[in-house]
């Protein structure tokens, strides 16, 4: 146990993983402190937050809730407010749990300031890998991946001479529509895409795992992350989600991390680190863990996986392009705008409507993210019209 708590500031702590972050203090009072909050609009939960762990400060991103935060608690609005939250003076650590390119500003402000980043928002590095790692060397910041499958490869490569990994392997459950036949996915209801067989994620993620965007977007994150080059990065689905990721090395044996999928258990790894992590979520004696399965992915069944992944490989602000393309069709398809089947189309649509350039820093990132919503928009609008 650590002498002296670490004082924690947490991104979204409204949602899956914040909410994950939060039980991981509640396991472990005396080795962490809450200092900060952050929601969008989810008011009645950021206030309970607040009170369950004495936290004083917390973001909101729509202020016109802001008079429902109890008095007593300083509340800062707007997007603006979490780089406030992401550069905390108080905090030691920042658990980044917001979803979509939200997260890609305060992850640089948590950088810049020089805190420990445990970081869940996966489009951060999407988006501009190449800066966060460049501002990540140049700062000596700490940054600790919280997705299930780059924990795992982070305790893998641990000791691993470089010379020595062929390859990384990532594995996939196949996502909510793996067994639907591939001529009725493009018409899958809302429902059934958001029903995981083997996690319990938000909702934009969970509807990213049925396209598979959702491993597009960890090779890259991956690629980033470890350094490894895009052709040595290797996808196989694995419905059971026990198996989370694998290291092939060069003599032809795998390395591999196994444990039951539960996000906690990434969670708490990333906020230990580098101390050794406290308790066990859902333990499992191996005879339970039962058979294990690999597939090869068939690319046909997951259109939007290429598409977000070439656009990756072409580097720049592509896959900016493409993830906030993905966000923007994500919630149209979740609202009932437009049918699963046309998120692949206005990911096409959009990355074809905006010219990727240079990613030179953080500024052409985001206005690059700025256009890619207004095309992503119109696509969403021009799909919805043709249905109607
Ligand atoms: N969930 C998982 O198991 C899992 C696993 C691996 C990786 N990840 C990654 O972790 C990140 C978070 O995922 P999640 O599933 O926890 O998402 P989530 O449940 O949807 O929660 C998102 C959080 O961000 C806030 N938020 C949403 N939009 C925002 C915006 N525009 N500005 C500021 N705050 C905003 C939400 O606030 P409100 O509640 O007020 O809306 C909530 O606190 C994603 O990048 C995801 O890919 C998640």
């Amino acid at each position: 146990m650590s002498t002296s708590r670490k004082r924690v500031a947490i991104l979204g702590s409204t949602g899956s993983i914040g909410r994950g972050a939060l039980a991981v203090v509640e396991a472990h009072p005396d080795s962490f402190e809450v200092v900060s909050l952050s929601a969008r609009g989810n008011v009645e939960l950021l206030a309970s937050q607040a009170a369950r762990f004495g936290v004083k400060r917390v973001a909101l991103v729509d202020g016109s809730r802001r008079g429902d935060i109890p008095l007593g608690i300083d509340v800062a609005v707007g997007p603006e407010a979490l780089l406030e939250i992401a550069s905390d003076p108080e905090a030691d650590l920042v658990v980044n749990a917001l979803v979509g390119a939200a997260g890609l500003a305060p992850t640089f402000a948590a950088i810049r300031a020089g805190k420990r980043l445990a970081l869940a928002n996966k489009e951060s590095l999407v988006m501009a890998g190449s800066l966060v790692m460049r501002e990540v060397a140049r700062t000596g910041a700490a940054l600790i991946p919280i997705d299930s499958e780059h924990s795992s490869l982070f305790r893998c490569l641990r000791g691993v001479p470089p010379a020595e990994v062929a390859a990384v392997v990532l594995t996939a459950s196949g996502g909510p529509l793996r067994d639907v036949p591939e001529s009725e996915i493009g018409a899958a209801r809302v429902a059934d895409v958001l029903r995981h067989p083997t996690w319990s994620m938000g909702e934009k993620v969970t509807v990213d795992s049925a396209t598979l965007v959702n491993k597009a977007m960890e090779v890259v994150e991956a690629r980033w992350l470890f350094d490894v080059p895009f052709d040595s990065i290797e996808v196989v689905i694995h419905r059971e989600s026990i198996v989370h990721s694998l290291v092939r090395l060069t003599d032809g044996t795998f390395l591999a991390h196994l444990g039951v999928p539960d996000m906690r258990v990434p969670i708490q790894y990333a906020m230990f680190h580098p101390e050794p992590a406290g308790v066990s979520f859902g333990e499992c004696a191996p005879e339970r863990l039962g058979a294990l399965h690999f597939e090869p992915l068939v690319h046909r069944r997951y259109p939007c996986f290429d598409l977000v992944l070439d656009a990756a490989k072409r580097g720049g602000t592509s896959p900016a392009i493409a993830a906030t393309a993905d966000e923007v069709a994500v919630a149209a398809f979740v609202k009932g705008e437009i049918p699963f089947g046309g998120i692949a189309g206005v990911i096409e649509e959009t990355l074809r409507a905006v010219p990727g350039g240079a990613a030179s820093d953080l500024d052409a990132v985001l206005t690059a993210e700025a256009a890619a919503r207004d095309a992503a928009l119109a696509s969403v609008g021009r799909l919805h019209a043709g249905r109607n």
